[in-house]
C-alpha cells in the first residue's frame, strides 16, 4: 500500500486528457472533455509527494442513475491499492447519496473486473448487455 492523499475535486483538464492517453484509451475532444469534468457529480484525486497519481469521477442524474467513470491510476503506480482507495471514496459518496433504487453502473475496461467486484460489481448476463456507442465527432 502506497501513501497518498485524497483529495475531492476534479481533475485538471491538461492531467485528464493525460491520464486518459497514459491508460491507452481513444482521445476525445477538449471541449467534450471540459463541460463533462465540469459536471460531474462527484470526482476525487489522488496525490503522492504533491504529484497527481489517479482519480475517479462519478457521474449522473444524482437519483436514479450513478455512472462511476475515468477510475485511472497513473501506470507506475498501480497495483499498490491506489485505485482501491479513489474507489473507496467513489463508494462512501455513492452510500451517501444513492437511495433504494439507484442503479450504480459503470463500464469496465478489459480485464478490470475483478477490481470491481471488489465493491460488490456484478457483470449483466448476456441477455441484458451493458450497451453504448463512442461517438465519432
Ligand atoms: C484499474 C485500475 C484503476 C486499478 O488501480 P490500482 O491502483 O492498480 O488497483 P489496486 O492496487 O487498488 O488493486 C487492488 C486489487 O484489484 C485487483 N486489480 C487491480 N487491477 C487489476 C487489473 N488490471 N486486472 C485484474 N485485477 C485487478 C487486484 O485484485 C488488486 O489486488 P492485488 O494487486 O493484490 O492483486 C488501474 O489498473 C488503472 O488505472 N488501469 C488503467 C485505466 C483503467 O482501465 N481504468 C478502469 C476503467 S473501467
Amino acid at each position: 500500500m502506497t501513501d497518498c492523499t485524497l483529495v475531492d475535486r476534479v481533475p485538471d483538464l491538461d492531467d485528464y486528457l493525460a491520464f486518459r492517453a497514459g491508460a491507452g484509451w481513444d482521445a476525445i475532444d477538449e471541449r467534450a472533455a471540459r463541460v463533462g469534468l465540469a459536471r460531474s457529480l462527484y470526482s476525487v484525486c489522488a496525490y503522492a509527494d504533491g504529484q497527481l497519481i489517479g482519480f475517479g469521477r462519478v457521474v449522473g442524474d444524482g437519483g436514479c442513475h450513478f455512472l462511476i467513470v475515468d477510475v485511472i491510476v497513473r501506470p507506475d503506480m498501480q497495483r499498490q491499492g491506489i485505485g482501491s482507495k479513489i474507489m473507496g471514496a467513489i463508494m462512501a459518496y455513492v452510500a451517501a447519496h444513492a437511495r433504494k433504487g439507484t442503479m450504480i453502473s459503470l463500464m469496465a475496461a478489459r480485464g478490470v473486473a475483478p477490481f470491481y467486484e471488489q465493491f460488490g460489481f456484478r457483470a449483466r448476463s448476456q441477455a441484458r448487455p451493458g450497451m453504448c456507442i463512442v461517438w465519432e465527432g
